[in-house]
């Protein structure tokens, strides 16, 4: 048992080139996919050893890590969107083609439950409660390196001198006079905005903004803070009503945590 997973690394980038050729039209989205695959997979290492866990429970988040996204290929192959609501979930759909791949054929019983559990968890808006607790620690690491990566990626991409690719900020339109009133009441009452509220792409940067609350670790609530990509996004949204408040709060978090003020300890 070790936390060297590297043929399953190589046996995940063969996968997604096998995949990426099959895809005539718009390529990009899948090696995006890709890249966001070996970040989550390096920050959830990051976090994982951080965190002082036992080797198994390391290897099993690292793997959960690798594959979180496996079903995100033939969701794009199938219905060229990666809105789950639009086509299918890709969590169960990850965790279908592990199965039929037998991609954990050589891991023992314990890990097989751990990894399937944690990719099959990774894209709800809320862990179930009551889960064991092996199982949750590697559903929460999967869960705060995805999105920490995606915050990069939306951020890079919002603030980057290019044209917004709709696929990156979820077919939704960027315009200032549409806005979620869910999404707001959200960010005011410190609780993680859900994406079925969203409106409008400043919609999006509010509820990436209230990712905050959802880290589970020390080490994941250090990187939200420090990468910067929060604060960006959040910076770029109107100072004025409807979202100056929700602004002016999320970013109040984010410098209260960068001075390690109470609110920035780790809640697990
Ligand atoms: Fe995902």
């Amino acid at each position: 048992m070790n936390s060297d997973i590297s043929l399953h690394e190589q046996w995940f980038a063969a996968y997604a080139a096998r995949k990426r050729a099959r895809e005539l039209h718009d390529a990009a989205p899948l090696d995006l996919k890709a890249a966001h695959t070996r970040a989550v997979l390096e920050n959830a290492r990051r976090m994982a050893l951080h965190e002082k866990f036992e080797p198994p429970l390391v290897r099993a988040c690292l793997l959960a890590a690798l594959y979180h996204d496996l079903g995100r290929f033939e969701q794009y192959l199938r219905f060229h969107t990666f809105r789950d609501r639009e086509s299918c979930n890709h969590g169960l759909l990850g965790v279908k083609i592990l199965k039929r791949e037998a991609r954990l054929a050589g891991e023992d019983a314990r890990t097989r439950k751990i990894v399937l559990a944690a990719v099959g968890l990774h894209n709800r808006f809320a862990l179930p409660a009551h889960l064991p607790r092996t199982v949750e620690l590697a559903a929460h690491v999967v869960r705060d390196a995805d999105k920490l990566d995606i915050l990069r990626i939306i951020d890079e991409h919002l603030s980057g001198p290019g044209p917004c690719s709709p696929t990156v900020v979820l077919n939704l339109p960027d315009d200032p006079a549409q806005s979620g009133e869910a999404v707001l009441r959200a960010a005011a009452e410190g609780r993680v905005a859900a994406y079925a509220d969203l409106r409008s792409v400043n919609d999006f940067r509010v509820l990436l903004g209230t990712w905050f609350f959802d880290m589970h670790f020390v080490t994941s609530r250090r990187q939200f803070v420090e990468d910067g990509h929060a604060r960006r996004l959040l910076e770029a949204l109107p100072p004025v009503p409807p979202y100056g408040p929700a602004r002016a709060a999320l970013l109040e978090r984010l410098t209260g945590a960068e001075r390690g003020a109470p609110g920035s300890r780790a809640r697990a």
